[in-house]
């Protein structure tokens, strides 16, 4: 972010908020976090362009590009698991393991668990935009056909309500896009299509534990899932990135953000 340009921008609510910190260190706090909702704000691209392009020398690393391993970056196994990708990629991975966490405490069958572990695995890590899509690519050749179909279609089922299981338009989406933002037509067809589906509900569903499953202070263990894990998705042996499938390279690209090509 451009610091000068925020700083002669601010809104009034910022200076305010800024100038009725009684200390230095409270102001300070307050201006980061004016920048950071501002940043939040203006900027939603791929994590993998977000990652700090030119950063402080590593003492001893004399490569002009972190092609390969990023020291900023915990190195991954030889052959990565998917839970390997939760604590060394995803982490802190909360929301997703809370809407899992909460659709296993509403006693949701475990393919329900399992999609609601995975359906925004992509956004903190590889690419947000049509994230629904990206992530049921990326986990389709390792789960059941149903549970890649739900998280391919949450993308647009977020968009629509359903009062018979009590799921409204998100009131943070009114926040973020505007009152008056109506979903583009290719997110119109995929909801009706969808509505019309077998497994409709396994997607709907998906969409009821993702919207209230933010939860102060509920720290959620990846190690939790274990068990559900190992019975629903197929891990290759040869590790996620590795195993020649058609979706091998996004999941190297988590591996290794930084290449320079
Ligand atoms: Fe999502
Ligand atoms: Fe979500």
């Amino acid at each position: 972010m451009d610091r000068r340009s925020f700083l002669s921008n601010m809104s009034a609510a910022t200076v305010a908020s800024i100038a009725g910190a009684a200390t230095f260190s409270e102001k300070a706090d307050a201006l980061e976090e004016a920048m950071s909702v501002e940043l939040d704000k203006r900027i939603a691209t791929p994590w993998f362009c977000n990652i700090e392009p030119t950063p402080d020398p590593i003492p001893g690393d004399t490569r002009n590009y972190y092609q390969h391993n990023d020291p900023r970056l915990p190195v991954m196994p030889k052959a990565p698991t998917l839970i390997d990708f939760y604590k060394l990629r995803f982490a802190p991975a909360n929301h997703v393991l809370q809407s899992a966490r909460l659709a296993k405490i509403n006693g949701f069958d475990e393919k329900i668990v399992m999609a609601c572990l995975l359906h925004d695995i992509c956004v903190g890590n590889l690419i947000r935009t049509d994230h629904g899509y990206w992530c049921a690519q990326m986990v389709k050749p390792y789960v059941e056909e149903e549970v890649s179909w739900a998280i391919e279609k949450h993308q647009a089922l977020r968009f629509f309500p359903d009062l018979s299981v009590g799921y409204e338009y998100p009131d943070s989406y009114i926040r973020f896009f505007g009152a008056d933002y109506k979903p583009e037509p290719y997110l119109v067809q995929a909801h009706e299509e969808a509505k019309n589906h077998r497994w409709y509900m396994t997607s709907r569903l998906v969409t009821l534990n993702d919207l209230y499953s933010f939860e102060e202070g509920v720290v959620v263990d990846i190690d939790d899932f274990t068990d559900i894990i190992g019975r629903n998705f197929k891990q290759p042996k040869e590790g996620l990135g590795f195993d020649n499938s058609p979706v091998a390279h996004m999941w190297r690209s988590m591996i290794w953000p930084n290449n320079f090509l």
